[in-house]
């Protein structure tokens, strides 16, 4: 066979730029010993008979015990297990160390909180120059709704689904207009806007503003706020907390005033925490609902996608996860 003189790098580059999904497959040593690897060759091969393929590098420490074990699972890996990716691609470590396994229908060791998994059967085994090609027999699968982690040009990702048809918001501006329905500024607003519709009507119900809502659940995670701390943390939404408003909060039993060494800090009453625990509640339902609309995996690319632009956009906001200016994390 003729060798093409490849650059190596460039070769592996170019094959990464076909995205795949990631599996770890799992056979026991003869001595009993649970063996695994992270590999995402595996494909599909024939439906009737149910037949999968992967590859594994001659190179590879656990080519013995796949060459001889006939039975190996597949685990199409769920986009929460990336460190179990990562765990399984490295080489001379305890990969099973403190693992659950679970009982299938072949001593091969079977993971839990997968996408999907197939137990299967070695059918044949070819050389594949570098690596050895095993073709299994299907014996055994299972599915779950968990989204899968991907694999995409040498690194982790996770996949949004595209529309069937393209998402149209409105008619098509004139080639003049220059705010299109495209503009990532006002697909942010409205999105905004169109999700907190129903929080504005909770808290109209409740005689409280956006301002209310941002300082009761500031305070909600970090007691023991002073006003300038409130506003360096809510500074961002373009509201200024003004005394006036804090005072209107402790007038309608929201909010107390502590004052510590001639400082006012604000702390949430119980009727405070309450309503703030309602609003949370009604956060989570909008978000459940949407995720029953969206699907989790689409979900977790829009948190994933606006965590990286806040933190692009952040102008260097004091860290209310971790704010460390004489106030303390609020109990619950
Ligand atoms: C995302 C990913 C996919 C991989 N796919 C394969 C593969 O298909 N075949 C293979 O032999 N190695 C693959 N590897 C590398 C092996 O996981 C790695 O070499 C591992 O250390 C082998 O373990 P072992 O030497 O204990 O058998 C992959 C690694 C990663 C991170």
């Amino acid at each position: 066979m003729s060798q093409a003189s490849f650059d190596p790098q460039a070769f592996r580059a170019a094959l990464g730029t076909f995205t795949t999904g990631v599996t770890i497959i799992t056979t026991r040593g003869d001595d009993d010993t649970p063996i695994g690897v992270t590999a995402n060759s595996f494909n599909s091969v024939s439906l009737n008979p149910p037949l999968v393929l992967w590859s594994l590098a001659k190179s590879a420490n656990s080519l013995p015990a796949f060459e001889t074990g006939r039975h190996w699972n597949v685990h199409v890996l769920s986009a929460d297990q990336q460190a179990l990716a990562a765990s399984f691609a490295a080489q001379g470590t305890d990969k099973f160390g403190g693992l659950e396994l679970e009982p299938g229908i072949s001593p091969a060791p079977l993971l839990p909180h997968c996408t999907a998994r197939f137990q299967c059967r070695t059918a044949f085994r070819y050389d594949g120059g570098d690596h050895v090609i095993f073709v299994g027999e299907v014996l055994a699968y299972d599915r779950s709704a968990l989204p899968p982690l991907v694999y995409q040009a040498g690194q982790y990702a996770i996949a949004a689904r595209k529309a069937r048809q393209e998402v149209r918001l409105g008619a098509t501006p004139p080639p003049e207009c220059s705010y299109t329905e495209d503009l990532l500024g006002y697909l942010l607003g409205r999105a905004h806007y169109q999700m907190l519709f129903a929080l504005r009507q909770l808290l109209a119900s409740h005689a409280l503003d956006e301002p209310a809502f941002f300082i009761l659940s500031t305070l909600s995670v970090r007691d023991r706020l002073t006003r300038d701390g409130l506003n360096a943390i809510i500074g961002y939404t373009g509201f200024e907390v003004t005394a006036r408003q804090l005072e209107t909060l402790e007038g309608q039993g929201y909010i107390a005033r502590e004052i510590d060494g001639g400082v006012a800090r604000y702390v949430l009453t119980a009727d405070g925490r309450e309503a703030s625990l309602r609003q949370i509640a009604h956060a989570k339902a909008v978000e459940q609902d949407l995720a029953d609309v969206l699907g989790a995996g689409d979900i977790m690319v829009l948190k994933l996608l606006l965590k990286r632009l806040i933190t692009t956009t952040d102008p260097g906001l004091p860290d209310i996860w971790a704010a460390d200016d004489g106030a303390s994390p609020a109990t619950a």
